[in-house]
């Protein structure tokens, strides 16, 4: 079965230039935002980590610290590597530094993954603790963000949902600590239907390294296991992939 039927669901913007993507990055964030905080009263924002997205939180940072009423913004994220947030590999640290510390966002609306935890599998219990006590959730449930950001690797991944790992299965959690073997570490990651649960989903891809996996998850046959944001649909959602000309430049021409 062809995966086409992510197209009928999903929504493609290529832009010309990693600027033009972050741009439009920033504008979808704030257009979300504005929405939920006026329909909601809050805005929930689950952030990605990774190398992508540092330029949309600078340019959020730069160009729109003022945009939004950042006491009524909520920050969590849909991964972590297993590391102590003052480390160059956190995804908290990097966040932090190009967007946290030059907003005036109260230190309690801020929801970091517990990763300085040695225990993996303690620290993913303790943030799908924290989520549900956040959004007062009944056992079972699952919470519906108003928007999670994510990245996509060359091979398919995203969050830390890899190509064959066990957190791919997960059904029940909403966060999994999931051990990475070709990583030789864990990674502490929002579970596929914590993802799919979300009000919207935006996908940041850029650079010719991430072309041939775009193709796959968009255009290839349902492989999942192989490519896991093929996996990415929300239920009820919106789902948009935001990617350049390098990255969609396997991609059949302008659909
Ligand atoms: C992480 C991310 C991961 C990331 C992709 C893309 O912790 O690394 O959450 O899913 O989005 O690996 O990473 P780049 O943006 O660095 O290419």
């Amino acid at each position: 079965m062809k995966a086409n039927i992510l197209r009928s669901k999903t929504e493609i913007r290529r832009l010309a230039t990693p600027q033009d993507l972050f741009q439009a990055a920033a504008e979808e964030v704030l257009r979300v935002g504005a929405e939920s905080i006026q329909q909601r009263g809050r805005f929930t924002l689950a952030l990605s980590g990774g190398s992508t997205p540092k330029s949309l939180y600078r340019l959020i940072a730069a160009n729109a610290h003022d945009r939004l009423p950042w006491s009524k913004v909520f920050f969590f994220w849909g991964d972590e590597r297993h590391v102590p947030p003052t480390d160059a590999e956190s995804n908290y640290r990097m966040a932090s530094e190009s967007l946290l510390s030059k907003i005036p966002v109260p230190p309690a609306n801020v929801f970091r993954i517990p990763a300085e935890d040695p225990d993996a599998e303690a620290a993913a219990r303790s943030y799908e603790r924290t989520l549900r006590e956040f959004f007062a959730l009944q056992p079972g449930e699952f919470p519906v963000i108003d928007l999670i950001l994510l990245g996509m690797g060359p091979d398919g991944h995203t969050a830390s949902l890899f190509p064959g790992t066990d957190a791919l299965q997960d059904q029940s959690h909403l966060v999994a600590a999931n051990w990475v073997e070709k990583l030789d570490t864990f990674r502490i990651t929002l579970t596929l239907p914590m993802l799919n649960a979300a009000r919207n989903v935006v996908f940041l891809v850029s650079g010719a390294d991430k072309a041939a996996a775009l193709h796959e998850v968009l255009e290839g046959p349902a492989a999942g296991k192989q490519y896991p944001s093929q996996l990415v649909r929300p239920i009820q959602g919106k789902l948009i992939w935001l990617v350049d000309r390098a990255a969609g430049s396997v991609l059949t021409p302008g659909e």
